[in-house]
């Protein structure tokens, strides 16, 4: 299945905390679980973030008792404004619920139960856009992966990241489906073990070839010749071309440059946001302490431990090799070419 799917009033997702142990189908049928979904990360990464943002509201209005229009307007901000508090980076959740109010606010839409019906069809409408965008993204980067390249990746990218197929995930999914011979170096991505959990899982349920490596060995290999190109994705991307990605992510792009190793961001144009000037703009979500200080329930610091917890970091786009769309890829200067790509 999908990673997110909408059955007949029903949301149904993978619960990515399991991973790799178990493969568990979550079935949601209120709004208020699917909030509770995002903020606890059973679904994660910025487009499966949105597809859940959009059904969770379709599901609100499902839910609502209103009995005119005005009403259900009134309940669905309400409904909106508690997805929008889960997660604070990924645009894509504030850009999939503004889609959604936007179409529910259309004056053709007389009836509660029309509105119903158009925001079930706009959130389905969105999550098989989002599939099919990653299949452009991914015909776009496979262009920039040559047969033999040892790719490293951080996080996951993957299907589980999207409503399917992946962002950075894509585009090595493309070049593999294009024959290309590569192999992938999956940094593990402490706190929550994105790679070890899940892009581990989705490759080597693939047969594409990996590595799992922990994620301070990325340096020793860049330096030792062992990298080709580094690809992550992106949370958001502000308007000069500075990207918000899972904590690491900076520490690798300048890796990557210090070493001449091309670095790529794959993102879909929802997640550029070019209401940001530049990165330091962009808010950066902090998690609970014990991501840190248990890993699999075992307690690895002291009890009471002091402890920082940011899940992004910003990477200035000085260090980036270009920014792979679905639009196409856009390179420097990214302040120019990303609004000529987000223009379509
Ligand atoms: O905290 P997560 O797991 O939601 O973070 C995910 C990432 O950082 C991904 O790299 C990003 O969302 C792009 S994935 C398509």
């Amino acid at each position: 299945m999908r990673t997110i799917e909408w059955d007949q009033g029903t949301v149904r997702m993978i619960d990515q905390r399991r991973l790799p142990a178990e493969l568990v189908i979550l079935e949601l049928t209120d709004y208020r679980d699917v909030a509770r979904a995002i903020r606890e990360m059973a679904i994660r990464g910025a487009p499966a973030i949105g597809a859940a943002a959009a059904f969770g509201l379709a599901l609100g209005a499902r839910q609502s008792q209103a009995r005119d229009r005005e009403a259900l307007l009134a309940e669905l901000d309400e409904v909106a404004e508690t997805l929008r508090q889960t997660r604070p980076t990924a645009v894509n959740l504030f850009w999939a619920l503004d889609r959604l109010l936007t179409r529910a606010h259309d004056p053709a839409l007389q009836t509660p139960a029309e509105i119903v019906a158009a925001l079930e069809a706009e959130a389905q409408a969105l999550a098989d856009e989002d599939v099919e965008i990653n299949r452009r993204m991914g015909a776009h980067g496979a262009q920039v992966i040559s047969d033999g390249d040892n790719i490293l990746t951080h996080c996951n990218t993957g299907s589980l990241a999207t409503v399917d197929f992946g962002t950075a995930l894509g585009v090595i999914r493309a070049a593999w489906e294009q024959g290309k011979r590569v192999h992938v170096w999956v940094d593990e991505t402490r706190p929550r073990l994105q790679g070890a959990r899940l892009t581990a899982w989705e490759l080597m349920r693939d047969g594409i070839p990996m590595t799992l490596i922990a994620d301070n060995a990325a340096g020793h290999l860049m330096r030792s010749g062992q990298v080709d190109v580094v690809l992550f994705g992106a949370d958001r991307v502000a308007a000069n071309g500075d990207v918000a990605n899972k904590i690491g992510s900076y520490k690798l792009a300048v890796l990557a440059r210090e070493n001449g190793i091309p670095c790529y961001s794959v993102v879909p144009t929802s997640t550029i946001d070019l209401s940001l000037p530049d990165g330091d703009a962009i808010p950066i979500e902090e998690r609970d302490p014990e991501e840190v200080t248990v890993i699999g329930g075992v307690r690895i610091a002291p009890q009471n431990v002091p402890v920082y917890n940011p899940a992004f970091d910003v990477t200035p786009h000085r260090y980036l090799t270009g920014i792979i769309t679905e639009n196409g890829i856009v390179y420097p200067p990214f302040k120019r070419n990303l609004r000529r790509v987000v223009g379509g």
